[in-house]
């Protein structure tokens, strides 16, 4: 959570700094702030959004300097006020600091410095951090860079942060321990971001910081890289950045989320490639083949994940079953981390994430590796933390996902976990080969099936409109299209603010049936295959107690529309594959109730993309 962007070179840093915001305001959009440098050090903050920020900066004269850094914030100690915003000063007014994460041990490091005098006007960890520095700086001599890292050795917790000092103004220096922390080199200047973002139209050079690292940035020095613990100097890996600008921009769409919901046959098209190249030749992914033994040998096998992300796992675990026939597990992250599960040398863990940067993700990573488990990851983002500390795994390829809440980064987990599926069950033996030839000839025009999907677009702008005031939804679905009806739900609720459950719909008759009246509205998976008939079963005793029914069906279905209020259909397809075509319209229908009920759709309150905190 929280966004941060540095720059120091020749350009003019503050729009360098408020673009950068911009793109980064996804993680988090409690307040903002800018540090700008120019001969003096000025800084600028304020609750709320970054437009809100930009007001402050009406006058041209406050814009001037080469140097700065800029913060959006998701609160974490303290309210989202003007004081708890970023950057933060040091008492004497020489350090500057822009923090993503959390200090743990901020309170008893607050306590010694206020011994020694220092007041503190914010409640965060982030000015604590700075003080503390700044006591380190001056009590033991040293330049900002040694006291960054003596500091750091004392510090429990996470960070991504960026330090500068107004009495040598032509550095930054950063450090990074659990945050992502991206710096773009440009010709004599430097970027930083939380990502790339805020720099891909300048430079595609790109370092990202490990964990432990710091990386001293000056305008006449370069970059020194060092290791924090151990005080070594390393030598940078610069990556070139395949990322495009347009990706991070809305292109003529209204909302992030709508243009990503609407770019979901190119992102699965890119999930594929190279992987699924025709139906006559085999999958290849080349993790799977190599650590084929290991999935062979498995006992067991356990998807962990958070959000989003684990109702891809929850259905990774029924494509999994059903094509390896090997026992599979779904765990939410954030509980798995802190049991004690038996794991050991035969268990693959599968953790999935978006970002790769999902803090209880991660620990569970860190906890199984530790007990012996082989991690083999999902990721989207590319160089994230859970790329890299996983043993082995697979991209995504969805590009860069901007709105908060989750569609195509979505679509392309469970495409890819059924290509996988397909491979693993194909090379061992565990699917009957008429079958994995029909599935596989479908896969291969998923993204045409998709193309027709979001042709019903207007149709569900029309459905959203009965729905707009409505407080409440039920959302079902059976076997493959459970975990979809809880994605549906989810994405209804942290949108559009309306409470929305989901439930397998045979569990209805076992409570929530209690809430059915006329003013329910119940969104039911109900296409052909699979458990049909028991689902219109289901539709009936809904029907029967007067709930709105909005039907997702299979294209031609006469049985349904005669008994659904609303029905949206989507093609006939195999079973495998009906939960990605039908999670479709469930975010456009989610997206349009939403944009209609004005809320911000891309920003969500109290959301942010990548939740790097416990
Ligand atoms: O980046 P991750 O996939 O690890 O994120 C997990 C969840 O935080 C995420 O899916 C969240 O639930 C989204 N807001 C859902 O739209």
């Amino acid at each position: 959570m929280c966004g941060i962007v540095g720059y120091l070179g020749n350009k003019k840093a503050y729009n360098i700094l408020i673009n950068g915001l911009r793109r980064l305001e996804y993680r988090g959009y409690d307040s903002s702030g800018i540090m700008l440098y120019n001969g003096e050090l000025s800084v600028k903050k304020t609750k709320g959004k970054v437009s809100d920020l930009e007001v402050l900066y009406k006058n041209e004269n406050d814009k001037r300097g080469n140097i700065g850094l800029g913060h959006t914030r998701w609160a974490t100690h303290g309210p989202p006020n003007k004081i708890n915003s970023h950057p933060h000063l040091s008492n004497s007014g020489e350090l500057c600091i822009i923090h993503n994460g959390i200090i743990e041990n901020y309170d008893a490091l607050r306590t010694v410095l206020k011994r020694k005098g220092y007041d503190f006007k914010s409640d965060t960890d982030s000015e604590v951090l700075v003080n503390f520095i700044e006591e380190i700086k001056k009590s033991k001599k040293v330049k900002l860079g040694k006291a960054v890292r003596l500091a750091l050795k004392e510090v429990v917790g996470a960070y991504a942060i960026a330090v500068f000092d107004k009495s040598n103004p032509s550095e930054i220096v950063t450090a990074k321990l659990g945050s992502p922390l991206a710096i773009g080199i440009g010709e004599s200047e430097y970027y930083i971001g939380s990502d790339p973002s805020p720099f891909l139209e300048f430079t595609k050079k790109c370092i990202y910081l490990n964990d432990y690292e710091m990386a001293i940035i000056s305008l006449k020095k370069g970059l020194i890289l060092r290791e924090i613990t151990k005080d070594t100097i390393l030598d940078p890996f610069i990556e070139n950045l395949k990322h495009n600008i347009e990706e991070v921009e809305k292109g003529g769409y209204k909302h992030f989320m709508l243009k990503e919901i609407y770019e979901q046959p190119q992102s699965v098209t890119d999930t594929f490639r190279g992987r699924l190249i025709s139906p006559s030749l085999p999958i290849k992914i080349s993790s799977i083949e190599k650590s084929f033994e290991k999935f062979k040998s498995a006992n067991r096998i356990i998807f962990i994940s958070c959000g989003t992300s684990w109702h891809a796992s929850l259905l990774g675990e029924y494509f999994f079953e059903e094509l390896l026939r090997k026992p599979v597990e779904v765990e939410y992250a954030s509980e798995f981390r802190y049991r004690n599960p038996v794991i050991n040398e035969n268990d693959i863990i599968i953790p999935i994430s978006q970002s790769g940067e999902t803090a209880d993700t991660l620990a569970a990573i860190k906890m199984a590796k530790k007990r012996g488990a082989f991690l083999y990851g999902i990721c989207n983002v590319v160089g994230s933390s859970i790329a890299r500390e996983t043993d082995t795994g697979v991209y995504t390829h969805a590009g860069s996902e901007i709105g908060v809440a989750s569609t195509k980064a979505f679509t392309c987990q469970i495409s890819l976990i059924l290509l996988m599926a397909l491979d693993l069950g194909k090379r061992m033996n565990t699917i009957d080969e008429n079958r994995y030839q029909r599935i596989i000839k479908e896969l291969s025009k998923l993204p045409e099936l998709i193309e027709r999907v979001l042709s019903i677009g207007e149709k569900t702008e029309r459905i959203a409109k009965k729905f707009i005031k409505s407080p409440n939804f039920l959302y079902l679905g059976r076997g493959y299209h459970f975990p979809i009806a809880l994605e549906g739900a989810l994405k209804l609720k942290e949108i559009s603010y309306i409470h929305a459950e989901g439930y397998p719909a045979a569990e209805m008759k076992h409570g929530p049936i209690a809430l059915i009246d006329k003013n329910m509205p119940v969104v039911v998976i109900a296409t052909k295959k699979g458990n049909y008939q028991k689902v219109v079963s289901n539709i009936m005793e809904i029907k029967a107690r007067e709930g709105e029914i909005i039907a997702i069906v299979s294209e031609g279905d006469k049985e349904i529309e005669s008994i659904a209020n609303h029905f949206i259909e989507i093609p006939e397809c195999d079973e495998l594959i009906a939960p990605i075509l039908a999670n479709i319209p469930l975010q456009l229908l989610s997206y349009h109730i939403a944009e209609k009920k004005d809320c911000n759709v891309d920003q969500p309150r109290n959301l942010a993309k990548s939740v790097t905190v416990e």
